[in-house]
């Protein structure tokens, strides 16, 4: 069952083509690794798929109901969420009573609330820091807590905009083993990363961009091994 349907969508800055005439298909259950070099547009596309951007021109089918142009607050209650953006940690208030307060906002009960919270805060290995003000975790941890945020109500397609850059191998262990549990439990996400190890092992299915257009929309493997794939890292500005 498709769950997101992205036609023919294209955005332009000025002169420069960001995203040129993008298409693809999200099933329910997806988890879809969006790669490419430097610049080739991932970044500008979540964008649009969670509404921080609005596109030129074309479609964005979620349950096949039109969505572009919505804003963010109306596709996260579509259950559109982009990860890191969205998402507010309180600074001033521990890790615990931050989850407490993402469940209260969407609904939870308070004995609701605190199971998830608990549960997440196993899943996340947050527990010696659950009573430690939010402004005083790591990048890293900071990361985890945000996880737990957007997961005491599971979205129904999570954006991920390279979670893992600049985290400590040990959280990014924890957020890999998180994403590959919760896909085993049917979650749909969009992963971009430029750590191709871990999308191999992730993610089943990769679209590659380059210069803003898909070049490849294949098994991860096929598209790491398509020369047209490795000749935009190697030709384009690849980090
Ligand atoms: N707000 C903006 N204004 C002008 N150009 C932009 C803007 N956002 C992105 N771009 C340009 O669009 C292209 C795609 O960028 P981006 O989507 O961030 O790529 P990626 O995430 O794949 O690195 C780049 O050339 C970038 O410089
Ligand atoms: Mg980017």
């Amino acid at each position: 069952m498709t769950l997101l349907s992205v036609r023919g969508v294209s955005k332009r800055f000025g002169g420069l083509v960001a995203v040129n005439n993008v298409s693809f298909d999200i099933a329910a259950g997806e988890l879809v690794g969006l790669i490419g070099p430097n610049g080739s547009g991932k970044t500008t596309l979540l964008n649009i798929l969670s509404g921080l951007a609005d596109p030129d021109s074309g479609e964005i089918l979620l349950d096949n109901v039109p969505c572009q142009g919505l804003t963010p607050e109306r596709l996260a209650h579509r259950g559109v969420m982009r990860m890191f953006q969205l998402t507010r940690v309180f600074r001033r208030m521990n890790v615990v009573d931050n989850l407490l307060v993402a469940g209260r906002a969407l609904g939870l009960g308070a004995d609701e609330a605190l199971s998830r919270a608990d549960a997440l805060i196993t899943e996340l290995r947050l527990d010696v820091i659950r009573h430690l003000d939010a402004g005083q975790l790591s990048g890293g941890q900071m990361k985890l807590l945000e996880f737990g945020v957007c997961f005491m109500v599971p979205p129904r397609i999570a954006l991920l905009d390279e979670p893992f850059a600049a985290v400590h191998p040990t959280m990014k262990e924890i957020m890999g083993d998180f994403i590959r549990a919760r896909h085993g439990k049917g979650q749909t996400f969009i992963l971009v990363s430029h750590d191709m190890p871990v999308v191999v092992e992730l993610c089943p299915r990769a679209v590659c961009m380059n210069a803003g257009a898909v070049v490849i929309d294949a098994t991860t493997r096929e598209v790491l091994n398509d020369p047209r794939v490795i000749e935009a890292y190697l030709g384009g500005q690849a980090a």
